[in-house]
């Protein structure tokens, strides 16, 4: 219930497609100020917290990935080949990469000029790109991939462990491993494919295309046509048993498990396929074709991702964190942040359906957990800073974004009543699906829904710094 499993660092200290991409072309061309001198595409987004987050100028319609990687050495080969469309004119633009060598980069086939600055990768195209156009970028790259450390200490991006490597981009770390516009205002289709020594397994996004076995190496075929942030995908490698079945819902599931957890996790992930169809009884359908679970054996990374389609576990889960990144899929997946300031979007909603799940299985009530959450004094880290304003990128997975995330909804549903509770939470997720949604257009929504003004309640729970004086 409380985020200490999945981030044990801060704890320490203590319909569809067709309508996105219009509205993520306003965003990124409202982003990337082109001067007429230079019609450079911005080296970020503008996110407050990560100001270096994917790039201005174009958005990315699709990423072909194929990699390589040996995981006695820890060296990745990687090509991309990304398919853009340019939102203003560019005469450069930039891509987000950390780390690895560049042995080769083209645009629309041209050896384009590049130098790296950090993580921007600034590409000078043969000739300006004309807004509107479709154009295709291929990087060809190789090193020895390893982690992001985020302001708040906690590892992402590609993690090695013993028997391959864990692989989780958030918020930073999908380019530690692919040439990416790495910013959750970007949404692309994506085809992975990566080639391990026989024996081992490589798992990607969506559905699996095909695997085959030649001079001692498989390679495994990915695709995963909806929508995805880059910090969603993952390639995560290991010695895993695989188990592949079908749901009643027709969602092709695939699991995959290091023999070190398989005891442990054999339970929960027995229950995904109740979980999904409590879920979406209660969000709308299932936004994916593909489901699944990645458990690792990873003891340093210390949480889980809801990469999509198939969350990826440093060890056997429980089946409260089951539940918790499955419900990403409708919240933070399908519908995603436009700003990380945002996070408790992602992340007071996967706690409430945890609490939602609770209330219906025979456990506390979601009003119980509030309870006991109100319940800890103003000194408690639980209200160190309000959920909607988290003042920095250190913060965005602390106590607050989950615990009074998950209060904040509580709180709401208590104001409208079940029956519009219920109805704003279908509804976010169906409006929204494949897109975007920000903290205001909620609040219309479920101001909508009910007919109250719920700026007050909005205000209270969740940008009113300490503790809120009533419950
Ligand atoms: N979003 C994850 C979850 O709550 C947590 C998480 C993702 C995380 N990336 C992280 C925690 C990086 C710490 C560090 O399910
Ligand atoms: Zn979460």
């Amino acid at each position: 219930m409380t985020p200490s499993r999945r981030r044990p660092a801060l704890l320490r200290r203590e319909a569809v497609v067709a309508t996105v991409p219009v509205a993520v072309a306003a965003l990124l061309t409202a982003a990337g100020p082109a001067t007429a001198a230079g019609s450079a595409g911005a080296p970020g987004v503008g996110d407050p917290y990560f100001p270096l987050a994917g790039n201005g100028g174009y958005h990315v319609s699709h990423y072909g990935l194929t990699l390589g990687y040996d995981p006695s050495s820890g060296h990745l080969t990687g090509k991309a080949v990304l398919t853009a469309r340019a939102t203003q004119r560019l005469s450069r633009f930039d891509l987000d990469l950390k780390g690895l060598k560049i042995t080769g980069l083209t645009v629309d086939h041209r050896t384009a000029a590049h130098r790296r600055d950090g993580q921007e990768l600034v590409v000078t195209p043969a000739r300006p790109l004309r807004k509107g156009q479709t154009f295709r970028v291929t990087v060809t790259y190789q090193g020895k991939p390893g982690p992001v450390t985020d302001p708040d200490d906690s590892l992402d991006g590609w993690i090695p462990t013993d028997d391959g490597a864990f692989v989780a981009g958030e918020p930073q770390g999908a380019m530690t491993w692919f040439p990416a516009n790495n910013h959750p205002l970007d949404k692309s289709a994506y085809d992975i494919t990566i080639t391990v020594p026989k024996g081992r397994t490589a798992v990607a996004n969506g559905v699996l295309l095909g695997q085959s076995t030649r001079n001692g190496k498989t390679t495994f075929r990915w695709r995963q046509k909806e929508p995805m942030a880059a910090y969603l995908a993952t390639a995560t490698v290991g010695t895993f048993q695989v188990k592949q079945y079908t749901t009643r819902d027709g969602i092709k599931v695939y699991d995959a498990v290091d023999p070190r957890e398989a005891n442990a996790a054999a339970p929960v992930l027995k229950k995904l396929p109740s979980v999904l169809e409590w879920e979406s009884g209660l969000f709308g359908p299932y936004p994916y074709r593909a489901a699944g679970s990645i458990v690792d054996h990873a003891p340093n990374v210390g949480y889980a991702l809801e990469t999509q389609t198939r969350p990826v576990y440093d060890s056997a889960p429980s089946l409260s964190t089951l539940v918790h990144e499955s419900a990403h899929q409708w919240f933070g997946d399908s519908v995603s942040l436009t700003s990380w300031k945002d996070i408790w979007l992602n992340e007071g909603f996967a706690t409430y359906a945890e609490w939602l799940y609770s209330e219906q299985h025979g456990g506390d009530s979601a009003q119980k957990n509030f309870d006991t959450l109100y319940a800890t004094p103003a000194t408690d880290s639980l209200w160190a800073f309000p959920p909607g304003n988290p003042g920095s990128g250190a913060n965005i997975f602390g106590t607050p974004v989950y615990a009074r995330g998950a209060m904040t909804l509580q709180a709401l549903r208590v104001a409208i009543g079940d029956r519009a509770f219920f109805r704003v939470l279908r509804a976010w997720a169906q409006q929204h699906r494949y897109g975007h949604g920000t903290t205001a257009q909620l609040e219309r929504l479920a101001e909508r829904e009910s007919g109250q003004n719920l700026g007050p309640l909005f205000q209270k729970w969740l940008y009113r710094p300490g503790k809120p004086s009533t419950p």
